[in-house]
Formats: structure tokens, C-alpha cells, sequence
């Protein structure tokens, strides 16, 4: 039974599949509208979400299907103390397919293997967040046209951003890739990313606390938000969280063909001024999320036989 953890759970060649199949979806959304008639998608979400639970559960209704689930833990046996692998077990018994996102690293493999059914990690602690990958690859696509040749800045919080671990780690398998790591110096990309990925794989990068100094070079400009549920302190938070503030003055030196993304939700790495600059790409990645999982749920579904 074939479930996503990981973004690298996916060969380049199926990340090309996904993103044929989401631009066949956003032409001919009458051709996918009765693909999944009868199946029903668990979104199991220990752990708050707009984006990701509502885009799954979107893109299952517009594939024909149904869903059922929980948004908070405390809706849920979790709150009685009943085990991921139960859970998973359970579910199992009533849905086709899973989406669930939980505050722990390595909840959604537990949960994988346990289940009878397709898991996909909608986010397990500060590890991974597959499918906002799948979100932006499909964006740069849109905009770029294109995954090589790309200078990609990543700003803000890149110790605990799992959606900046999976992003580095789905664009490190194209050529001519270079990073620029923006960031305080207390929140870092991890080490074991670094060595593991862009170490590993030669992959050019350079780490600064400048963001204006590094806008005239970037391609991209991925801004994220200061991951505060994954603080030890609020004392440390509060004085990292505005350490970077996009404004339109600090687009001054940017390219005019910049995509700036942002896997949301913001709180104030992004001026709202800058919402209409024809450069800003994060609610288009917010739609092309949905797309990216319809065609997601789709080719999980056929794998398993289901559909
Ligand atoms: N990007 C993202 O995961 O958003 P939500 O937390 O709202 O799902």
C-alpha cells in the first residue's frame, strides 16, 4: 500500500505525472468530476490547518467523493489517549484514503503502517509537509516554466519550517539549483539538511541574515512565517518573530520576474501591500494546492486499486 511521507517517496518522473495530470485537471475539471463517486477521503488533523484540510477535502468533493474526519485532537480518542496506530487502524474501517496531520515527527509513518489504506502526511511536526511541496512545485511551473536554472531564496524560519525541508529537498534533484538561506542566525537550516541534502548533493548555497543584499540575485523568494507552536520560549519568539518584513521598498532591487511565495498562513513576513504586485504568487499556490491533491488522492487511489 503506496503512502506519502516523505517528498522524496516520489521519483522525479511521478512529480512530473502529478503535475501532467493537476494541469489536465485545472483544462478539463468535467473529466475528473465522477472519478472518485462512492470513495470517501479521513482527514484526521491533530493540529490546526486552513489551507491543507480544506484543499483536501475540496479536491475530493470535486472529484466526486466524500469526506469525513476530525480538525482538532480533542475532537477525536486521541483525547483519551488511544495510539496513532489505532487510530490509523480504525480509520481504516470506515474511509479509502487518509490525509492527517499531527504535532509529532514521524506520526503519519506510524500511522502508515499501520493503516490498510493510503496515508499521506499532511504535516507531521517541524519534518515535512509533502503535499505544500507538491503546492509549489506546481506554482513554479506555472511561473517559471521551468525547475533548473533557478536561484531560490528561502527566508525567515528555516530551523523549524518542514515546508522549507521539503522544498529543498524536492528542488535538489534538478540541475543548476542554487539556494540562498535566509535567516536569523538562531534559526538556521538544520545541520543534518544541509549535510544530507545539499552537502550531499553538491548543491550550491549560501547562508545570510541579508535579505535586501541577497534580493537582486533570486529567481524566487520563498518568505515563511516564525514557527511559534514549535518554540520552547514565547520570550524567543516574540524577538524573532519580525525579523523579516517584506515591504514593497525591499523589492526595489528584486528582479521583475521574481515569484514570491509563501506557503501561508502570514502573520507579518509579508507587507499586504505587495498582494497585488503581479510578482506575488501565494494565493495562486494556495489554488494550485488543491489541484495538486486532487491529482494526489487520484494517483494513490489507482495504486491501491480503489478507483
Ligand atoms: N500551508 C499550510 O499548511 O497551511 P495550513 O496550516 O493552513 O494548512
Amino acid at each position: 500500500m503506496k503512502s506519502i511521507i516523505d517528498i522524496l517517496d516520489f521519483t522525479v518522473e511521478e512529480l512530473d505525472e502529478l503535475i501532467a495530470t493537476a494541469l489536465d485537471i485545472i483544462d478539463n475539471p468535467n473529466k475528473y468530476a465522477h472519478i472518485c463517486d462512492g470513495k470517501k477521503l479521513a482527514t484526521l488533523f491533530f493540529e490546526p490547518s486552513t489551507r491543507t484540510r480544506l484543499s483536501f477535502e475540496a479536491a475530493m468533493y470535486e472529484l466526486g467523493g466524500n469526506v469525513l474526519g476530525f480538525s482538532e485532537a480533542n475532537s477525536s480518542s486521541a483525547a483519551k489517549g488511544e495510539s496513532i496506530a489505532d487510530t490509523a487502524k480504525t480509520v481504516s474501517c470506515y474511509a479509502d484514503i487518509i490525509a492527517m496531520r499531527h504535532p509529532k515527527e514521524g506520526a503519519a509513518f506510524v500511522a502508515a503502517n499501520n493503516a490498510s489504506i493510503p496515508v499521506i502526511n499532511a504535516g507531521d511536526g517541524g519534518h515535512c509537509h509533502p503535499t505544500q511541496t507538491l503546492a509549489d512545485l506546481l506554482t513554479i511551473r506555472r511561473e517559471k516554466g521551468r525547475f533548473n536554472n533557478l536561484t531560490v531564496g528561502l527566508c525567515g524560519d528555516l530551523k523549524f519550517g518542514r515546508t522549507v525541508h521539503s522544498l529543498i529537498n524536492a528542488l535538489s534533484r534538478y540541475s543548476n539549483i542554487k539556494f540562498v538561506l535566509i535567516s536569523p542566525e538562531e534559526l538556521k537550516l538544520p545541520s543534518y539538511v544541509k549535510k544530507d541534502i545539499l552537502q550531499k548533493n553538491n548543491i550550491p548555497y549560501e547562508q545570510t541574515t541579508d535579505l535586501e543584499a541577497a534580493m537582486p540575485k533570486l529567481d524566487i523568494l520563498y518568505m515563511t512565517r516564525v514557527q511559534r507552536e514549535r518554540f520552547f520560549n514565547e520570550e524567543d519568539y516574540l524577538r524573532l518573530k519580525d525579523s523579516y518584513i517584506l515591504t514593497p521598498d525591499k523589492l526595489k532591487n528584486a528582479k521583475s520576474d521574481l515569484s514570491i511565495l509563501h506557503p501561508l498562513p502570514r502573520v507579518n513576513e509579508i507587507s499586504v501591500a505587495i498582494d497585488n504586485d503581479p510578482r506575488a504568487c501565494y494565493f495562486k499556490q494556495v489554488l494550485n494546492g488543491k489541484y495538486m491533491r486532487m491529482a494526489l488522492i487520484l494517483k494513490l487511489l489507482k495504486e491501491a486499486g480503489t478507483i
